[in-house]
């Protein structure tokens, strides 16, 4: 059974794109490993709406609760430890990771931000060698559907890709694809162009 994660942090909700395209990729992504994998089975979809239920942002506080050995923490030291254990636990349990990702005044909603620095875990999610960081997640595919008022793929106000594609290789999951829908704020044909042609992506990137 594959397990799979839907990561949302826009903020419009049910009306959001980005989720929308996330859900239909992970419904595209279970009927197609069913109709090719008789043994594929039931799917496990957890969907975490980061706009809904945000994340507190990184404190010295938090920082401090993940690097004190748990033995040693402070009864609020291991709430707050707790919380990012079972994000993490989460995310280490996902086979297929597929974020909604609209582009926020350039940058990656804070959202995903603060969800990024609770499952950054040194020791857990990653570490340090002599030769450099290594992650510690394995063996996960991430699918990344970026929304935007504008076009910016492949420029240098691409701010995101470049981004998202580093943390989640600083984790351990290098295995990364985007999708696309620009120009949603260019008027209503270039918004309806790019629903289809981030449909046709979803299609062609989950067969
Ligand atoms: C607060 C905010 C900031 C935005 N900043 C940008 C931006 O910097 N560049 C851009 O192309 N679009 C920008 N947009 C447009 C969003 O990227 C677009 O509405 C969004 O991707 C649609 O996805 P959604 O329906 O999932 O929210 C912004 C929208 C909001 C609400």
């Amino acid at each position: 059974m594959k397990t799979y994660l839907q990561l949302n942090s826009s903020l419009h909700g049910a009306e959001s794109l980005s989720s929308r395209l996330a859900g239909r990729f992970i419904e595209t992504l279970v009927r197609i490993d069913r109709s090719t994998d008789s043994t594929a089975g039931s799917a496990r979809v957890v969907v975490r709406d980061l706009a809904r239920q945000p994340l507190p942002h990184l404190t010295a506080e938090r920082f401090t609760a993940f690097g004190t050995a748990p033995e040693q923490r402070t009864a609020g030291q291991a709430h707050i430890a707790a919380e990012s254990d079972a994000l993490v636990a989460e995310l280490a349990a996902a086979d297929v990771i597929v974020i909604g990702l609209p582009m926020y005044n350039f940058g990656v909603p804070s959202t995903l931000k603060a969800y990024f620095d609770h499952v950054a875990r040194a020791g857990v999610t990653f570490r340090y060698t002599a030769d450099g960081p290594e992650g510690l997640l394995r063996d996960k595919r991430a699918l990344v559907v970026a929304t935007r008022g504008g076009r910016h793929a492949g420029t240098p106000s691409d701010l995101q890709s470049a981004y998202v594609r580093q943390f989640l290789g600083f984790i351990g999951i290098t295995d990364v694809e985007f999708i696309y829908a620009e120009g949603l704020a260019m008027g209503e044909e270039s918004r309806t162009a790019a629903i289809a042609e981030a449909g046709k992506r979803i299609e062609q990137l989950a067969a």
